[in-house]
């Protein structure tokens, strides 16, 4: 269907001046849409930038660290919550873990499982397409378990709550997890905009105009980046709003200790791994009690 670009432009001129939080698609990108996703992947594959995952040199040097911080070895049973194309989980199987990935992303979920297969290791990893607010795998006794790249916090509080406390049911007592969450202190709470064009990239293969504007919500704590795309051999608009709680190390620490765990520590900066954008981070380990 081919709508006027007048009209496209005269929705993007009325849009609602700031955004409600979590109101449009649970203010998440459409991970979970096969066509998005399938495209995401590219991103995720992309050496030239660790957008959407970091790249191969990065993920080595975090993979060995968290080898290290969760006392993984051959054997253990390890949980990767977001998952993603299963570029940790792989990795970490081909170390000799027995690894579950969950993440509602088709076209990830695919490549984790063709990824196992290329590696020898799919008898060792089992992948999950599920939201992983409706994770359920109590009971499971995982060793350990991951979640990278910030995704705890682009999902509402109670929903961050609701994923760690079927985090912790899936560990064993004693078992470690590991949270990546932004540093307060590193987020950006300049308000701005900005556009590009392109005619390929996450938001299509044909011709598109990209609006972008970023929020700042002080009495939520919360950071939005909305995005308008315009498809210009269409006229079709899609609207993107990706908001992202920022949680300080303390409340971090409360949502841990009111979930079952204990010995909540932080590492700032990944204890310094040279990542391109570690001091953005902080990285918190914590053991199920
Ligand atoms: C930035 S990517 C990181 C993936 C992986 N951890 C990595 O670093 O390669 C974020 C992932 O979180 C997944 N994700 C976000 N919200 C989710 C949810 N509610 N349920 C399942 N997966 C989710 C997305 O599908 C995406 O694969």
């Amino acid at each position: 269907m081919t709508i006027k670009i007048s009209e496209t432009l005269w929705r993007i001129y009325n849009r609602a001046a700031r955004p409600y939080p979590w109101q449009l698609h649970d203010g998440n990108l459409p991970w979970d849409d096969p066509a998005f996703s399938a495209r995401m992947l590219r991103e995720h594959l992309d050496e030239s930038h660790g957008a959407a995952s970091r790249q191969a040199a990065e993920r080595a040097k975090q993979i060995a660290w968290l080898w290290d911080n969760l006392g993984l070895q051959p054997g253990s049973r390890l949980l990767d919550i977001t998952c993603g194309p299963g570029l940790y989980a792989v990795e970490l199987a081909r170390r000799g873990c027995h690894v579950t990935g969950i993440d509602f992303g088709p076209a990830a979920i695919g490549y984790a499982q063709e990824l196992a297969a290329a590696q020898g290791v799919a008898d060792r990893c089992a992948f999950i397409q599920q939201d992983v607010r409706q994770m359920a795998l109590d009971g499971a006794g995982f060793d350990a378990a991951l979640l990278l790249y910030g995704q705890l916090a682009v999902m509402p509080r109670a929903d961050a709550q609701e994923v760690l406390a079927r985090a912790a049911r899936a560990l064993r007592l004693g078992g470690r997890l590991c949270v990546e969450l932004l540093n307060p202190e590193k987020v950006d709470r300049k308000e701005s905009n900005w556009w590009f064009t392109d005619d390929t990239g996450l938001w299509g293969d044909a011709p598109f105009l990209h609006l972008g504007e970023r929020f700042w919500l002080e009495e939520e704590q919360v950071s939005v980046e909305r995005y308008h795309i315009l498809h210009l051999e269409t006229g079709q608009l899609d609207v993107v709003e990706l908001c992202d709680q920022v949680y300080r190390p303390d409340e971090v620490e409360g949502m841990l200790r009111a979930t079952g765990f204990t010995a909540v520590t932080p590492h700032p900066a990944w204890d310094n791994l040279p990542l391109y954008d570690a001091d953005e981070w902080i990285v918190y380990t914590a053991v199920k009690n």
